[in-house]
């Protein structure tokens, strides 16, 4: 089974949500809208909904987490449903077990939900392939391949402050494309929702062999890639994925690709400037524009929540019973 057949079940319903490659616009936009139906419930006195109230949702992220992990939890919380967190650190893992061992002991708890982040491309869906039928899998990140629900929430920051019409809009993404697995599914969905103009701008080290093919403009100069742009999105340089020199310095790095108000002037007026996060000051941005007016950054990270609630509620809407 491919991976794009996987995450979708005989009905056209979303199975699990391993990457975005593969889904079709009208599934991406029911994601959109069912997140803004829940963007109100942060709103609420009682933050809570009941639709996955008796199931049980489990976080395992083998690799490092701030934003993607609590926003999971809490939307998971926001949706009733009970919240395992294994801390992968003093599992058994430690001691050998393997990770289809780990699952099973997990699924003989009967959890209804995993949700994985992992460091190797296709973990996630090398889980939802070997876990029992009934369970759904949701991609927290894995590898440089995909991280889904990360491309969600930009999509949904993007249309609140610019509106649904994506083919009016002209989108940068600036930084570290090669090892990007948000950049790969930003470009899959800025393309599924027929952006007018996507482009990818980074020094030549940084940017994937056959990058036209994914979908976008390629720019190795900062100001004619960001030229008249409505939406930059800056990437966090991903040193830990570097081995060799992909770069001079840092310092040389800021100075060619590093996003200033000075720089900024070459973009749209109304530019919206994004960022998944961590972000390195001084490295990708100042300060000046990660906490400027044009930046949207800790929005994208309150639409994390409604964005994961849309996602596991639509995930594990199949009827009872129907797992195929
Ligand atoms: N954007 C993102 O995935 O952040 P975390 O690594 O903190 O989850």
């Amino acid at each position: 089974m491919t991976r794009h057949s996987l995450q979708i079940d005989k009905n056209g319903r979303l199975r699990h949500f391993l990457c975005i490659s593969g889904l079709n616009r009208q599934l991406i936009t029911e994601i959109l809208d069912t997140a803004e139906s829940f963007a109100g419930v942060t709103q609420q006195s009682v933050k809570k909904v009941p639709l996955l109230r008796g199931k049980t949702i489990v976080n395992l992220f083998f690799e490092a987490s701030t934003r993607t992990r609590t926003t999971f939890e809490l939307a998971a919380k926001r949706l009733s449903a009970d919240v395992l967190n294994i801390n992968i650190t003093q599992s058994s893992t430690v001691k050998g077990e393997t990770l289809l061992d780990t699952l099973r002991n997990l699924e003989a708890m009967h959890v209804d939900m995993f949700v994985v982040r992992h460091a190797d491309s296709g973990a996630a869906h090398f889980i939802a392939a070997n876990a029992a039928p009934h369970i759904s899998v949701i991609n927290a990140g894995d590898g440089w391949h995909s991280h889904p629900t990360q491309a969600m929430l930009d999509m949904f920051t993007i249309r609140r402050v610019k509106g649904a019409d994506f083919g009016a809009l002209r989108v940068a993404i600036v930084g570290d494309i090669l090892h990007s697995r948000v950049a790969r599914s930003q470009i899959h969905a800025l393309n599924l929702l027929n952006t007018g103009e996507v482009r990818i701008v980074a020094p030549q080290s940084l940017i994937p062999a056959h990058a036209e093919s994914l979908g976008a403009q390629v720019h190795h100069d900062l100001q004619t890639g960001i030229k008249d742009v409505d939406v930059i999105i800056m990437l966090r340089l991903q040193r830990e994925r570097m081995q060799g020199a992909f770069l001079p310095s840092a310092h040389e790095y800021f100075e060619l690709f590093g996003l200033t108000e000075e720089k900024l002037m070459h973009a749209s007026p109304d530019v919206t400037v994004m960022h998944p996060g961590p972000i390195n000051r001084g490295v990708e941005m100042d300060s000046e524009v990660a906490d400027g007016p044009r930046s949207v950054i800790l929005e994208q990270v309150t639409h994390g929540i409604a964005v994961r609630m849309a996602v596991m509620s639509m995930a594990m809407s199949r009827k009872e019973g129907d797992t195929g």
